[in-house]
């Protein structure tokens, strides 16, 4: 359930390390291909990857590299709540990155039309394979319920089998989102878990352990058909495996 675990002893440490990762990747794509399409993961965790991601001294090829989301809430890209707001602050206004690979979800915009056109914005932008868009990486973090981009435990949406993304609702606070979907994530080629924090550490642990009480959370449904997943831990939210 957990192959790929890299552990570090604080979440600095951790964001640096995936930074550093992310671009051998990036350049590693680049001899047999002319651009990346990646999606990245909102929430706070993000916040200190993107900070070193920002400050990387190698060059990362920025221009190159086609930016789309795990998630988004359905809020303005101005509001507190905002991926792309966070992103943004934490990473777009400190690097240079043609606005044109920045492919963001209009949270703006009535849910269901917006599903349907960043469905369209990602089979317009991504290869497809057996069906399905191909994401070169695609980034999650990791809700202490287990859910991954906006797909919640329980939540109807968890059983798409067809649509690239969906219009999902946060169980506690009702809030809108769109998500991609379970089988376009299956389809990526790698697939990262960045998670830190003691909060973590118990799902962390269930999944871990394959605890079968904790099968039916999204990240348990998470298994890339031809895609690698790695799991970049700090030593808090690793607490329960070491
Ligand atoms: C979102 C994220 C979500 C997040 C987890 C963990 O839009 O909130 O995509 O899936 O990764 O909820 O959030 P934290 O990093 O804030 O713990």
């Amino acid at each position: 359930m957990m192959d790929n675990i890299h552990i570090s002893e604080t979440s600095k440490i951790q964001a640096i390390a995936l930074a550093e990762d992310f671009h051998k990747m990036a350049l590693e794509y680049l001899k047999s291909q002319n651009e990346i399409y990646i999606a990245l993961s909102g929430g706070n965790t993000p916040k200190l990857f993107f900070n070193e991601l920002a400050d990387f001294q190698d060059h990362i090829p920025w221009d190159k590299i086609h930016i789309f989301w795990s998630d988004e809430r359905c809020v303005p890209p101005d509001d507190e709540d905002s991926n792309y707001r966070m992103t943004k602050r934490y990473l777009f206004d400190k690097i240079d990155i043609p606005s044109s690979n920045i492919h963001r979800i209009l949270g703006e915009a009535e849910p269901e039309l917006e599903e349907k056109r960043y469905s369209d914005e990602i089979s317009q932008n991504i290869k497809f394979k057996n069906g399905w868009p191909v994401f070169d990486w695609i980034m999650l973090g990791l809700g202490e319920d287990g859910h991954i981009a906006s797909l919640f435990p329980g939540s109807d949406v968890l059983g798409e089998t067809k649509a690239i993304s969906v219009v999902a609702q946060h169980p506690k606070s009702g809030q809108r989102r769109i998500s991609l979907t379970l089988p376009v994530l299956n389809h990526a080629k790698r697939i990262t878990y960045l998670v830190s924090g003691s909060s973590k550490a118990q799902i962390i642990r269930d999944i871990y352990s394959n605890n079968e009480d904790h099968m039916d959370v999204p990240a348990a449904r998470v298994h890339p058909i031809a895609g690698i997943i790695d799991w970049y831990l700090d030593k808090d939210a690793a607490a329960d495996l070491i």
